[in-house]
């Protein structure tokens, strides 16, 4: 059987970061860009430039910083957006435009206010002058599969004659279902007669969970690149997520016939940074990266595994990264034991940095007897963001009276080098170091959602605390901390939220 190459584009950065609350910073983005370069991604689309001016010192970042992947950006039909993305891109050679505009009677009517032919010429204009510029381009019709195919038809050939060299199909809204969509993919093979000379792509929502299944759906009918995320994440239910698209192919290479170019090994990692930067935690039931997805905990499927892994496993966990092998680290352990486990983790630091992690993790050493990877990440994390123009946290005093009457917290902040206290009372020991963490940074937040789990076992098990918090004027941050003390967790997730909030201005 010939195995055909299916392209991989993750829009993490872009669509990924449309997620409310996803908010990640230029650095915060060059991490994952790297990370996405080491999983071998085909092409990263780094962000939209004219979107706003952090957007595309971002994506001049990654163009600069990040090799190996085509590096592209994202425009609507219009000069000053592709003019945004030339600049930003002006950097590297191996770059890519993505131009879209939509073609669904409902977004030309409404949205639009234009004709489909007017459509049509706006869109065949914006790809000539994308031209003078590059020579990888990408046009999306969006809302492709609530439009008519006939229009489809006739744009896409329109735009191909302009120079368009990928034909992205998005299910911007998550409506398709999966024959339909094979069906949408198969009459553009069938009815636009320059096909040949461009690539079909596609990009699913998630909206009634079916974005991955589309998007196979649509390989199995003839597409050649995908648009998906790590772990699924983007605008409302989500995009297509890169590691169940990718495992799905390897897995049933003998049903698709086609395969990636990616390191699977780098998924759990990839996995891992991006909700470690987002804040958004993994369900542990998701596919691929979830915690439970490779534990066995019925006595059948044990007694099955342990006898032939292959009774219940049809990937094993080092094909995604999961080393189970690797010794856990321990007080007794060594700088060097550490630094090789920080660099598989995907942190390559200083000696200086590694020196100010290796004498916290001594510290969490002797409070607890193991150090897993999850501990040391979170420990790292929260070592390296000792920056004075944050706000960090000194300390909490919490008492808690033993019969009526409420919690009272003292909480201690620094920035800039000074400490600030403040005390206050709440419903319970978080709300009231919450409350006291307001009186002190001025920026009251709303907590839209809170979450508390272990991230480690045992009794000394690290907790994280994962939290939404709305500060208002459409201000949607997700943030997490972690600490051995859940109270402690809370506040730290609290206090990056605040800095989160200062640094990117919210969503
Ligand atoms: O969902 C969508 O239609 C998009 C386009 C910009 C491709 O994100
Ligand atoms: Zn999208």
């Amino acid at each position: 059987m010939k195995i055909e190459k299916v392209k991989i584009f993750d829009t993490t950065l872009r669509d990924g970061e449309q997620a409310p609350g996803a908010a990640l910073d230029a650095q915060g983005k060059l991490e994952i860009a790297h990370q996405l370069a080491r999983l071998g991604v085909d092409i990263i689309e780094a962000g939209f430039p004219v979107s706003s001016p952090e957007d595309f010192r971002s994506v001049n970042l990654v163009a600069r910083e990040v090799k190996g992947p085509v590096i592209c950006g994202l425009s609507r039909c219009v000069k000053k957006d592709i003019d945004a993305v030339k600049d930003a891109l002006s950097v590297t050679e191996n770059r890519r435009i993505h131009v879209f505009i939509a073609t669904s009677p409902i977004h030309m009517e409404y949205k639009l206010k234009k004709r489909p032919d007017e459509v049509l010429e706006i869109a065949v204009d914006a790809i000539k002058y994308a031209r003078r510029f590059f020579d990888d381009i990408q046009f999306s019709p969006e809302d492709a599969s609530r439009s008519e195919p006939e229009f489809l038809y006739r744009i896409i050939e329109a735009v191909i004659d302009a120079g368009a060299t990928t034909i992205n199909i998005p299910d911007t809204v998550g409506y398709a279902v999966p024959e339909q969509f094979a069906a949408l993919i198969k009459g553009i093979f069938d009815n636009v007669a320059n096909i040949e000379k461009a690539v079909i792509s596609v990009h699913c929502h998630n909206d009634l969970g079916l974005a991955v299944a589309n998007s196979l759906a649509a390989v199995k009918a003839g597409a050649r690149q995908i648009e998906c995320t790590v772990n699924g994440i983007g605008e409302r239910a989500g995009n297509a997520a890169m590691e169940e698209l990718v495992m799905a192919m390897r897995v049933r290479k003998d049903y698709f016939g086609v395969d990636t170019s990616i390191d699977s090994r780098e998924i759990m990692r990839a996995s891992r940074l991006v909700s470690r930067l987002t804040g958004f935690v993994v369900a542990p039931n998701k596919a691929i990266v979830g915690k439970n997805a490779f534990r066995h905990e019925s006595g059948i499927h044990q007694d099955g595994v342990l006898k032939f892994r292959q009774t219940y496993e049809i990937m094993s966990p080092e094909d995604v990264g999961l080393d189970k092998n690797e010794l856990v680290l321990g007080k007794h352990s060594g700088r060097h034991a550490l630094v090789d486990r920080l660099k598989r983790l995907g942190f390559n630091l200083s000696e200086e940095e590694v020196s100010k992690v290796f004498e916290e993790f001594k510290r969490l050493a002797d409070k607890k007897k193991e150090v897993f990877d999850e501990d040391l990440v979170a420990l790292v994390e929260s070592t390296m963001r000792v920056d004075v123009e944050k706000w960090q946290l000194v300390g909490i005093e919490v008492n808690i009276p033993r019969q009526d009457g409420n919690p009272r917290a003292t909480v201690v902040l620094s920035y800039g080098g000074k400490e600030f206290s403040a005390s206050s009372e709440g419903d319970g020991p978080v709300d009231a170091c919450y409350k006291a963490v307001d009186k002190i940074t001025k920026c009251p937040g709303k907590l839209l959602n809170y979450n508390i789990q272990a991230i480690t076992s045992g009794k000394d098990a690290l907790g994280e605390a994962s939290i939404t918090v709305d500060f208002g004027q459409d201000r949607v941050i997700n943030s997490h901390g972690s600490s051995t003390d859940i109270v402690e967790a809370s506040v730290r997730a609290y206090v990056n939220a605040v800095n989160k909030l200062n640094r990117e201005g919210g969503k």
